[in-house]
């Protein structure tokens, strides 16, 4: 038979039109891009050849950037004909959406690892690049340097995914780790995290879970198959944990993590959350520690599957970008260029489950007056809005104040009947302050 000539010269075409290396432009020489700069060099199928960053004068730990590569003008980079591949690099929301746009619009290929702009934009950014032609890739988006992205869009493809549960934010996880293993409270650790360089001096994003929302609206529109947005998503930080709710969790067999959900649920919505969450104590997401991430997926054909490693840092961020880059780069140099499915180019909003609708396993550490009948006022008031208790502990008695510590646990209730019952746990005269309320994780 003979061969498909047309196919064969079209593909020769693009491949001798094609020159090598492929360009790289930088927007952003921080931490990552530093790293995106060392792991690069590995590969001289890439050049990177123009580098936008906000301080020309700024001292680098990078030598060896030859003359006239860096500029102050993103623009420079994002117009260059020469430039196959534009990498963002620079953080934010308004800005870096604005040149991933403009990118996009002079047809060229981005690579990022901004989650905020893929979160709030991705769906408008991946109809621009199919439009173009070209490629938005963004696996460094999500926990780091961990592969999910592109396993999630590839290798787990043949899977209804049951559910996803993410350690998805380093610093909660380390300010989490610490309280549980040194017993400090919440300000101590999270004033260690930010020495450590972890937290940012602004922690807000990081600890009320903002961060973490990001992620899991974007590894939930993947799974799901339709766009989740960020603002979506129900979120609860972790500043109101106390290390008293981590010895009482440890106590009941579990550990407390900030945990982001995505569930598939009955006519196709998600169950899409970010708050803290008791885990029991042997399931791996509980063993993972300090500032490292993991998602575990549960998919329905492979069973349960946990991804682990590094969230941030310089060089795991850079292994996830360089691996957007240099699977561009075989493309391209093979002579393909928009690679559909890469994206998730949705046609509209999936549907999230409201927080009330929802069923979960509950935690409450209340304070109360330690008098005859208070146990009973509570257990009535579970009773009255059908929420069965699972078990309860009393801890002593603080003399100054005359109360007790009560500890609840739940079966699994509506989240809306346990709100109602808290309601009126808070309005018993002997409940003196019900200081918090978790949920329990059930893989
Ligand atoms: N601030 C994030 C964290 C890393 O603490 O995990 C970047 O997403």
């Amino acid at each position: 038979m003979m061969p498909d000539t047309t196919t064969l010269e079209t593909k020769n075409a693009s491949l001798s039109s094609h020159k090598s290396p492929i360009t790289i432009g930088l927007l952003g020489l921080g931490t990552v891009g530093t790293g995106v700069y060392k792991l690069l060099a590995r590969f001289p199928q890439t050049a990177i050849s123009k580098i936008a960053v906000k301080n020309l004068d700024k001292q680098r730990s990078l030598s060896q950037i030859p003359p006239n590569t860096l500029t102050a003008h993103a623009e420079d980079v994002i117009k260059d004909p020469n430039i196959d591949i534009i990498v963002e690099l620079i953080g934010g929301k308004e800005y870096p959406y604005q040149l991933i746009r403009q990118a996009l619009e002079s047809g060229k290929h981005v690579v990022t690892a901004n989650k905020v702009v893929i979160a709030h934009y991705g769906p408008e950014l991946f109809a621009l690049a199919a439009e173009k032609g070209v490629n938005l890739f963004f696996e460094a988006a999500v926990a780091g340097g961990i592969p999910i992205v592109l396993p999630l869009k590839t290798s787990l493809a043949g899977n209804q995914i049951q559910q996803i549960a993410g350690i998805l934010n380093g610093t909660t996880n380390y300010i989490l780790t610490r309280m549980e293993q040194a017993g400090l409270d919440f300000q101590a650790a999270l004033k260690e995290a930010q020495a450590k360089g972890f937290a940012e001096a602004d922690p807000t994003a990081d600890i009320e879970g903002h961060d973490a929302a990001c992620k899991i609206s974007i590894l939930g529109s993947i799974a799901y198959n339709a766009y989740l947005p960020q603002p979506a998503v129900y979120t609860e930080g972790i500043s109101n944990i106390g290390a008293a709710d981590i010895e009482m969790a440890r106590t009941f067999g579990y550990t407390i993590k900030l945990i982001a959900l995505a569930k598939g649920c009955e006519n196709n919505a998600v169950d899409l959350r970010v708050h803290p969450m008791l885990v029991p104590s042997e399931h791996p997401l509980a063993k993972v520690a300090y500032e490292n991430n993991a998602i575990w997926v549960q998919g329905d054909a492979v069973g349960d599957v946990m991804f682990y490693g590094k969230g941030a840092g310089e060089l795991p961020t850079a292994s996830a970008v360089v691996g957007d880059i240099l699977f561009m780069t075989q493309a391209l140099q093979s002579g393909q260029s928009y690679l559909a499915g890469m994206d998730f180019s949705l046609p509209g909003q999936g549907s999230i489950r409201p927080i009330a609708d929802t069923t979960n396993a509950y935690y409450i550490r209340l304070e109360a007056e330690d008098q005859p009948g208070v146990l009973g006022h509570l257990g009535q008031a579970c009773g009255d809005h059908n929420v069965s208790l699972d078990a309860i502990m009393q801890k002593g008695t603080h003399p100054e104040t005359k109360t007790a510590t009560i500890v609840l646990l739940t079966h699994e209730v509506q989240e809306a009947d346990l709100q109602a019952a808290l309601k009126t746990m808070q309005a018993q005269s002997s409940t003196k302050r019900i200081h918090t309320v978790l949920r329990v994780f059930q893989p």
